[in-house]
């Protein structure tokens, strides 16, 4: 029996980070933006990765039916307990299958019209094919929405911690060790346009995804107030900010 990389993961991803003002902003943002470019309520939609249905969740009150697709029965067991909670209606509209993106298209025999994936590139060894079958998880013209981590940025986590060597090796490191533990990948907008078009989805639109809150101009906790979120999102659709912010936010089409 494999062992589920999660199962340590779900309690400091789950309780740990979306109670932190760096979770709130990461989803905040990151819907923000998604609701601007989804078709309207009700489309179906498949959430690749969602893990305990944070992303899921919002979409399925607001009338969305989703697939949420994962590996890891830690994260569903999570993803059962948040929809114990809903009203039945709202739960019932999220349905839970435990797979790999990878293998999800041959699973599940169907194609969506959004396909959600936030948060779990940086985790993928093999990119390329994996954004392949986020593809052939969507029907033509559907809207894909990808999360990853912003390469391009990597010197800043070691400056907030006064680490000078790593910030030296952080200018051109393509991984490095998250919030919880575990050696990511950082991407480029450049990485993912070209895995996109060698999939069959033409670039969309991208936005950053938190700066000022990450750490290297305010500190990374602390409450959220209605004009931090307005500053975060609005730092998330302009240049140089939101090639500066630590994750950004892909959006593209499917041909
Ligand atoms: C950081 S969590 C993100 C969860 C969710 N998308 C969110 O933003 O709240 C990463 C998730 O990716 C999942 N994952 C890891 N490898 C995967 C794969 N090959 N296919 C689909 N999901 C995978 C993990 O099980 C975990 O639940």
């Amino acid at each position: 029996v494999t062992k589920d990389p999660w199962a340590d993961l779900a309690d400091p991803f789950v309780d740990g980070h979306y109670n932190t003002r760096r979770g709130k902003v990461r989803t905040h943002v990151i819907h923000h933006h998604l609701r601007t470019h989804l078709p309207p309520p009700p489309a179906r939609l498949i959430d690749v990765g969602g893990g305990a249905g944070h992303q899921s969740l919002p979409l399925a009150r607001d009338g969305y039916d989703i697939t949420l697709v994962d590996p890891s029965s830690t994260m569903l067991e999570r993803a059962r307990q948040q929809l114990a909670q809903e009203p039945a209606d709202v739960a019932q509209r999220i349905h839970l299958v435990e797979a790999r993106a990878e293998d999800a298209p041959e699973i599940l025999g169907e194609r969506f019209a959004g396909v959600l994936c936030h948060g779990v590139i940086m985790y993928i060894d093999e990119p390329q094919p994996f954004v392949a079958a986020l593809a052939a998880l969507a029907q033509p013209g559907a809207l894909v929405s990808l999360v990853a981590k912003n390469q391009r940025v990597m010197a800043v986590l070691p400056a907030i911690q006064s680490d000078w060597a790593g910030v030296l090796a952080g200018f051109d490191a393509t991984t490095q060790i998250n919030g919880l533990g575990v050696a990511t990948r950082g991407d480029t907008l450049e990485d993912v346009t070209s895995w996109f078009n060698e999939s069959g989805i033409d670039l969309l639109a991208w936005y950053g995804v938190r700066l000022f809150t990450d750490g290297w101009i305010s500190p990374r906790d602390g409450e959220t107030t209605d004009d931090l979120m307005a500053a975060e999102v609005e730092a998330s659709r302009r240049d140089p900010y939101r090639q500066m912010s630590r994750l950004f936010h892909v959006l593209g089409t499917r041909r």
